[in-house]
């Protein structure tokens, strides 16, 4: 993993949190994180053959591309949470290595691992409890701090098949007893998305069954009786895989804590507008669901019907009438808004009987118009 060439011989650089424990894990890690017993902007600015690509100086903390890969390199950091739930304050750069592991979340995020010995530093038991499965925090206060790890031990708990230990455990149930909702919802968002689309049944089970949905709205919310993971596994290809998170969090039926992409906003607001549509026919489930996004209908799928939705994805969405404006012109009728309620009837048909050819689509076309 050399990706800075370093002639540093003062011990003063590991890799730190994430990267560390996927390593151990065997997992593929998704960013590379340093820190710097010291001034890491300061070390920075020494490192010859790198890129500086942006510095944030209250956080001591720099991005460098080294090697061609982009590197965070922190300052070692003490800080204090001077709002409960929202980014905490630093209050000393430059700590010691030992200090700057105590103020993270779980054991097994405060490994270090020395960047040139390659010996790995092991202030809280992070090592044993990666090997028996095991998330713990490091003191009793940190999901008060900050209630997102409640989100992120869910998170971990699924990608690695891990478990909170019974006193995390109780100290989680503690703070749902007695929610601060004055928290950083963007973060609390942050981490239900990276969370969710994962796709995992174990997850919403988990969700609401310990009731950590209360982070998230205020009213109560029972579990709905779908394998929702199967079903997502099922239609995967209709999906875009960062809505997935979406599909799971609409059960809690009210996300109004939460700021939503226009596109999230429309898939809700389209099921909201669609599940009190009585739907007899399947004319009327292919008006409800046409072009509607796919996240929609599998939404309504679980808190509705599950039928009407899986009728469409599979047989209605691919009806399509044949007919133009064009061929309705070349029957002799004039451009009106008639046009569209004769295309309705003929796509109605075509709901009873998707054999129907063009030429019965004409045939219908000019019963419609006494041709
Ligand atoms: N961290 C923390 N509390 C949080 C978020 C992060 O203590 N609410 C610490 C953890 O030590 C974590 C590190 O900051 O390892 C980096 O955070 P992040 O990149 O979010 O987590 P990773 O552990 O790298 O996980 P991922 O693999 O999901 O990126």
């Amino acid at each position: 993993m050399e990706i800075i060439n370093l002639n540093d011989t003062e011990n003063k650089l590991f890799y730190i949190g994430g990267v560390v424990r996927d390593e151990i894990l065997g997992q593929k890690s998704f960013d590379i994180d340093l820190t710097y017993v010291g001034n890491a902007i300061e070390f920075a600015k020494t490192l010859e053959g790198i890129e500086i690509l942006k510095i944030n100086e209250p956080f001591g903390t720099v991005r460098i591309k080294a090697n061609g890969r982009e590197v965070d390199i922190a300052s070692t950091r003490k800080e204090i949470y001077e709002r409960p739930g929202h980014l905490p304050t630093v209050t000393e750069i430059g700590c010691s290595l030992k200090d700057d592991v105590l103020r993270r979340d779980f054991t097994i995020n405060a490994l270090a691992k020395n960047y040139n010995t390659g010996e790995i530093i092991d202030y809280t038991g992070g090592l044993e409890d990666i090997k028996s499965k095991t998330l713990k925090v490091l003191h009793d206060n940190s999901f008060v701090e900050d209630p997102t790890r409640i989100i992120r031990a869910l998170k971990f708990a699924v990608r690695f098949n891990f478990s909170l230990d019974e006193h995390s455990k109780k100290l989680r149930d503690d703070y749902l007893k007695n929610i601060n909702y004055d928290m950083s919802f963007k973060r609390v968002k942050k981490e239900l998305t990276e969370t969710f689309n994962l796709n995992s049944q174990r997850a919403y089970d988990e969700f609401i069954e310990a009731g950590i949905y209360k982070l998230v709205t205020e009213k109560e919310v029972k579990k709905q009786n779908i394998n929702i993971e199967n079903l997502i596994n099922k239609y995967k290809s209709l999906i875009n895989p960062s809505n997935i998170w979406l599909i799971y969090l609409a059960t809690i039926g009210d996300l109004s804590k939460l700021e939503l992409t226009k596109e999230e906003k429309k898939i809700l607001d389209d099921f909201e507008s669609i599940k009190n549509i009585e739907l007899n026919t399947d004319f009327d489930t292919y008006k409800a669901f046409e072009n509607k996004h796919p996240e929609t209908i599998l939404i309504y799928g679980i808190l509705k019907d599950l039928i009407p939705a899986i009728n469409y994805i599979e047989n209605l969405k691919n009806i399509k009438i044949e007919i133009t404006g064009e061929d309705l012109q070349k029957l002799g009728v004039k451009p009106s808004p008639k046009y569209k309620e004769c295309f309705d009837k003929i796509l109605e048909a075509k709901c009873y009987n998707s054999n129907l050819t063009k030429q019965d689509e004409i045939m219908i076309a000019k019963e419609y118009f006494d041709i």
